[in-house]
């Protein structure tokens, strides 16, 4: 949620922010702002309700001098998206410029206090609140900037990424991170700063992750990290894994659709180096330390939120049925506020695309607290959560750009499927011959994927038949049920259309009651264990005239008879059914939302990542 970049250097800052906000834009899009500060102390501050283009139309002809800058995108969270409380905000004074990607939780008493002393704000937000404190406190205590930004982070509740810039230091930035994401660039005689990587990349490869606490100063040629309480940081700089071209959308309508095509090469990337089938051999050297931990593991509890957590539903059935360790899997969200029984001998999984959810975190802190073992699944190199984890392996999807995740889904049900054998093999619950034999199918899934991605203009002639419908149910069996589940969430997130997964059999304990002509029931009927009873599930819809779209194993015949319209996709092992049985939904939801006019890459009210709880 929100993006914040900024740059300090020898170059013009204006072009430098405004791209930065571009590629931040997927993490919120309902304002944005920056602020240009030249050597003379010329601050210019401009902020527009709506998108970054918005903003660009605004500035067109306005003075952009500055070789200091630094930009917001915002996902409002206290005040209305409007102009008045898109960042940047100002100090009551005016000299000083902030934002902010976070929430100050005690703004509410800070702003009375500040309020009783005459104090005047000019918007709803919390961010307002913390930069007329540290003004405050400067003025009080007659300290300088850097101290008093100190001292200010010391009365504040909450997470917060901020850049602060300063009209009486025209030479410097000030970054500061507390559960929030920033990560700083390092170029010759300049300096970047970025919520993630992205707008980085294209300047330098060199990046610092800022740590929780850590309070960066920052000068053209100088750049000194302190924490909260001013012991002196050496920075750690480390190399960047990600490439331009994989923030372009390399000739695709939208990044979704470029996504949704990449996953024969992500789900590769994400196995490439860790499966060796002719040796029936499975090799996670991130968590390869704790082989006895989950040896030991009495049980496994996955956390997770939204798509992540469908991930972790596929994950239960594949550790439950290899590993023969019972999983539970929880929102992350509902876990933290429980009460949960959890011991030393407990593993906890957390899955997160981009590393930062407020509600996963939270959620590890609280089991870590608590004595369990933590493995991180995530796909942001250097985000919070494989941070704050014991150990884990990253999914090597590359940037998701598509706010609805896609390739990130099935990386992560790859990186899932690997860590469940990788447990069967060290704990010898699987039989060599099996694990051999599961393997190599396993290498072959990024071809069956590409197969499946051929039914691509079939399922949009589908779309064009159910672009205007209201409801849709997702029904599945086994790991069909996650499947079900993330086919719902991807329609109803990007075409608006209210849509609910099902486990087959459920659907006769309510659903079945919305059954009619009009609403599409999407089925996931493939050639597996549980064939025979969809069959069922799929007479009891027909049976109450509903219309039925199948994903059906290719050759089917019995459900094809049945279907109204048939989607194949190629014969595989039922392990790994959620990665191709997926790649049909995640069209036809692209496809009925592209119909429709939606902003797919950004769909209304969502942000990539949210680091609200
Ligand atoms: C849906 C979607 C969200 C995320 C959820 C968790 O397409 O992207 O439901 O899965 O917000 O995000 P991460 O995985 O970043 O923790």
């Amino acid at each position: 949620m929100c993006g914040i970049v900024g740059y300090i250097g020898f170059r013009d800052a204006y072009p430098i922010i405004i791209k930065g906000l571009q590629r931040l834009e997927y993490r919120g899009y309902d304002s944005a702002g920056i602020a240009l500060l030249d050597l003379e102390s010329h601050l210019n501050i401009y902020k527009k309700a709506g998108k970054v283009q918005d903003l660009e139309n605004f500035i067109e002809e306005k003075d952009k001098s500055g070789v200091i800058g630094m930009g917001h995108t915002r996902w409002a969270t206290h005040g209305a998206p409007t102009d008045r409380n898109s960042h940047p905000h100002e100090s009551e004074s005016g000299n000083l410029a902030i934002i902010h990607n976070g929430i100050i939780e005690n703004y509410g008493a800070l702003k009375e206090e500040m309020i009783s002393r005459g104090h005047v704000f000019k918007s709803d937000t919390d961010t307002e609140v913390l930069i007329h404190l540290i003004e405050d406190i400067q003025n009080k205590a007659g300290i300088d900037l850097q101290q008093a930004v100190r001292e200010a982070l010391k009365e504040v509740i909450g997470a917060y990424a901020i850049v602060i810039m300063s009209k009486k230091d025209p030479e410097m930035l000030i970054a500061a991170r507390k559960g929030s994401p920033l990560v700083i660039g390092v170029g010759k005689k300049e300096y970047f700063i970025a919520s993630d990587a992205t707008p980085i990349v294209e300047y330098t490869n060199n990046v610092i992750y800022l740590d929780d606490n850590e309070i960066a100063y920052l000068k053209t040629d100088e750049l000194v990290i302190r924490t909260i309480d001013n012991t002196i940081k050496t920075p750690y700089v480390q190399e960047l894994e990600i490439k331009l071209e994989m923030l372009e959308k390399g000739g695709y309508e939208h990044f979704m659709l470029k996504e949704i095509y990449e996953q024969p090469r992500s789900i590769y990337d994400c196995m490439r180096g860790r499966i060796y089938p002719l040796e029936g051999k499975v090799q996670l050297g991130g968590i390869k330390e704790y082989t006895e931990k989950f040896k030991n593991a009495q049980r496994i509890i996955i956390v997770a939120c939204g798509t992540s957590w469908h991930a972790g539903l596929v994950g239960e059935y594949l550790i439950e049925e290899y590993a023969r360790i019972p999983v539970e899997v929880e929102y992350a969200s509902e876990f933290r506020y429980r009460n949960p029984i959890i011991n030393e001998n407990d593993i906890v999984i957390a899955i997160s695309q981009s590393g930062e959810t407020a509600d996963t975190m939270a959620a590890i802190e609280m089991a870590k607290e608590k004595g369990a073992t933590i493995f991180g699944i995530c796909n942001v190199v250097g985000a919070s959560i494989p941070r704050l984890s014991h150990a884990g392996i990253y999914t090597h999807a590359g940037p998701e750009i598509g706010v609805a995740s896609t390739k990130a889904f099935t990386a992560q049900v790859t990186a899932l499927t690997l860590m469940a054998f990788y447990m069967a093999e060290t704990k010898g619950t699987i039989a060599k011959s099996k694990l051999i034999g599961l393997l190599s199918e396993l290498e072959r899934i990024p071809k069956l994927v590409e197969k499946a991605l051929q039914s691509d203009q079939y399922i949009l002639s589908i779309a064009e038949k159910f672009k205007d419908v209201r409801n849709a149910l997702f029904l599945g069996r086994g790991s069909g049920f996650p499947v079900a589940l993330e086919g719902a969430l991807k329609l109803k997130e990007i075409s608006y259309i209210h849509a609910e997964g099902y486990p087959a059999a459920e659907m006769k304990h309510g659903p079945i009651a919305l059954i009619d002509e009009e609403m599409p029931v999407i089925v996931i009927a493939t050639k597996n264990s549980s064939y025979e009873k969809v069959i069922s599930n799929i007479q009891e819809v027909k049976a109450r005239k509903g219309v039925v779209i199948a994903i059906v194993t290719e050759g089917d015949t019995e459900v094809t008879k049945m279907a109204d319209y048939s989607i194949e996709i190629p014969h595989t092992d039922e392990a790994f059914l959620p990665l191709i049985a997926t790649i049909p939904l995640q069209l036809l939801s692209y496809h009925i939302a592209v119909l429709r006019g939606s902003n797919v890459d950004q769909p209304r009210n969502l942000a990539k990542s949210v680091t609200v709880e």
